[in-house]
């Protein structure tokens, strides 16, 4: 790979409804000024769509995917079966099984093909916004900067005392 230094992150997932979950980390990208990309991509009901962006990301200047999916979440895993970027998956939380399914589905992944699981739901996706922040910043300064002072602002912010 050529050595690159203005990668974005992409942010998919398998529905519109789960954008909810999926903005946080949009506005978490947002706040420390890493460039990304947001689309709707589903394994199970636009495969093909899946197929094509799995396989151009590379060449489409991206870095990180992050993959948010529900249920079955199969999405994480068969787009890091097409590409070997770093996958992050998101577990959104299902209405049945509060997201249980969806995050054993993206961490169980069989080895060989790897997808770094996050949390499930909200804080998953301001997680996954974070790591893919930091995958980032090993080829990029600015970034870096950023992101540690996104980070010293979060350690001030927390009061020594609850009153
Ligand atoms: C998955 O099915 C999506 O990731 C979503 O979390 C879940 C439900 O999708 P909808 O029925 O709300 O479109 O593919």
């Amino acid at each position: 790979m050529k050595k690159n230094k203005n990668l974005k992150v992409s942010i998919v997932m398998g529905s519109q409804s789960d954008y909810k979950t999926m903005q946080l980390a949009e506005k978490t990208l947002k706040k420390i000024g890493v460039s990304f990309e947001t689309k709707i991509v589903s394994a199970h009901r636009t495969p093909k769509r899946m197929y094509d962006y799995a396989l151009k990301a590379e060449k489409n200047n991206i870095g990180v995917i992050i993959a948010g999916a529900g249920g079955s979440a199969h999405l994480p895993g068969m787009i890091s079966a097409l590409t070997s970027l770093p996958v992050l998956g998101v577990p959104i939380e299902s209405k049945k099984l509060k997201g249980l399914d969806s995050l054993l589905s993206i961490a169980q992944m069989p080895k060989g093909i790897p997808v770094g699981t996050l949390a499930i739901g909200e804080d998953g996706a301001i997680n996954a916004a974070l790591l893919a922040a930091s995958i980032i910043a090993n080829q990029n300064t600015s970034i870096k900067r950023k992101l540690s002072n996104w980070r010293s602002s979060q350690t001030k912010s927390v009061k020594k005392n609850p009153k």
